[in-house]
């Protein structure tokens, strides 16, 4: 029997973290060949990602270059991946979300006209500009995919809305739980020996992490002061902050938040130790896509360091705030739930509208009935 050639293409951290079980799955179905291509957009986040699920890439960009544009990205991908996808000929691509490896990925296969499935498709802000670039990826790669892989009903509607044929859509829930599911432990211990040393059961422990390109400059700068003052003024307060490898945010979040007592800047963590962090935590802070999507699970109050977001359900469910970008605010919305037990109460809610731990299964099920 003729196996189904499916090629993975990605490169970033929470790319890699939510392909992965689907990639364990690929290379565990008798009648799917697997091929994984990293552009590696990222290196470091992303290999940590790849050690952890024991991935071994079939193809390498190697293309991370530091204080890269998206520009130097769009390019390198497109080029590299048309050598590769020539040689290859694979019957099917799949992309994940929003990156521009994702968009630039569907646009090669298109280029090379060979099949697009979209992982993770469906979402939507409502303004190209937040989060920048990510909802423009995003509705290209809609329009270029033939497979639509929807996380929720809600990222279904949004595709019929975009002109998606009903046909072309699925809903499979979000592999990040399947990812998320396989790593979160009640008795874990972590490597990083700082994280034992916590004490969470005095202290009040926030997680936060904050990397969008769409907060950098004034929204960035009022984040970290918002998150110093709040240290300052409260001193059974303690913030992990695992800060993106990215230099323009690495420089910021030294410059503002470094040296305060309370305050732990650190390098990205790996992702089991950061699932796990989630799992400890009073309060999670965070910009990010993939977050929002997984503290919800662990029933911990998260504030979006956003003006908007394209993942409402956890919000109508009450466990997810967005609070915007400025000082003020965000000083009041962690002080009401360090302060206040009703409200922090309210928002702990554990729910998980992002899927069951199943997704990779429905997707491979899915290709293998083409
Ligand atoms: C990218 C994605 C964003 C995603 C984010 C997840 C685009 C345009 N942006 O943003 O959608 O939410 O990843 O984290 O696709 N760096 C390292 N080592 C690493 C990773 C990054 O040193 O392992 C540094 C490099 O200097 C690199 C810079 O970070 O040039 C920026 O990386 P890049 O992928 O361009 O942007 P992100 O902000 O990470
Ligand atoms: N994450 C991680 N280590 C960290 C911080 C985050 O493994 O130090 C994980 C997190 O659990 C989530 C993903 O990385 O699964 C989110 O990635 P990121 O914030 O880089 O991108 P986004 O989700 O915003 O696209």
């Amino acid at each position: 029997m003729k196996q189904l050639k499916v090629m993975t293409i990605f490169g970033t951290r929470p790319e890699a973290i939510k392909m992965a079980p689907l990639i364990k799955k690929l290379e565990a179905e008798k009648a799917i060949e697997s091929i994984v291509c990293v552009t590696a957009q990222h290196r470091e986040m992303l290999d940590m990602v790849l050690d952890l699920f024991d991935i071994k890439p079939d193809y390498d960009l190697n293309l991370m270059k530091h204080g890269q544009t998206i520009s130097d990205i769009t390019v390198g991908v497109l080029k590299g991946l048309e050598e590769v996808l020539k040689k290859v000929k694979p019957d099917v691509v799949l992309v994940h979300g929003d990156t521009s490896t994702a968009f630039v990925g569907a646009l090669a296969a298109f280029y090379q006209q060979i099949k697009v499935g979209h992982v993770e498709a469906g979402l939507r802000s409502g303004n190209i500009y937040s989060p920048y670039p990510e909802e423009m990826n995003r509705r290209l790669v809609s329009t270029l995919a033939n497979l639509h892989f929807a996380p929720t009903k809600g990222n279904y509607n949004n595709l019929i809305n975009s002109g998606v044929s009903a046909n072309e859509i699925f809903i499979t829930g979000n592999t990040v739980i399947d990812a998320l599911l396989q790593v979160v432990k009640d008795d874990y211990l972590f490597q990083n020996d700082l994280l034992n040393q916590i004490d969470y059961e005095n202290k009040k422990v926030i997680a936060m992490t904050c990397h969008r390109r769409e907060n950098w400059g004034t929204p960035m700068k009022s984040i970290f002061t918002a998150v110093r003052k709040i240290v300052e003024s409260n001193s059974n307060v303690e913030v992990i902050f695992p800060v993106h490898m990215n230099p323009t945010i690495q420089t910021l979040a030294q410059e503002i938040m470094g040296n305060v007592d309370g305050i732990h800047l650190i390098q990205p963590l790996e992702y089991e130790e950061f699932a796990n962090l989630m799992n400890k935590v009073d309060i999670i802070l965070t910009d990010s896509g993939g977050i929002q999507e997984e503290a919800p699970a662990f029933g911990k109050p998260i504030l979006v360091l956003r003006t908007e977001t394209e993942r409402p359900e956890a919000v109508e469910a009450g466990t997810v705030k967005v609070v915007g970008v400025q000082e003020d605010n965000i000083i009041k919305e962690i002080d009401r739930l360090l302060n206040d037990k009703v409200a922090y109460e309210t928002m702990a809610n554990a729910i998980n509208p992002y899927g069951d731990g199943k997704a990779s299964e429905r997707i491979i099920e899915i290709l293998l009935n083409l």
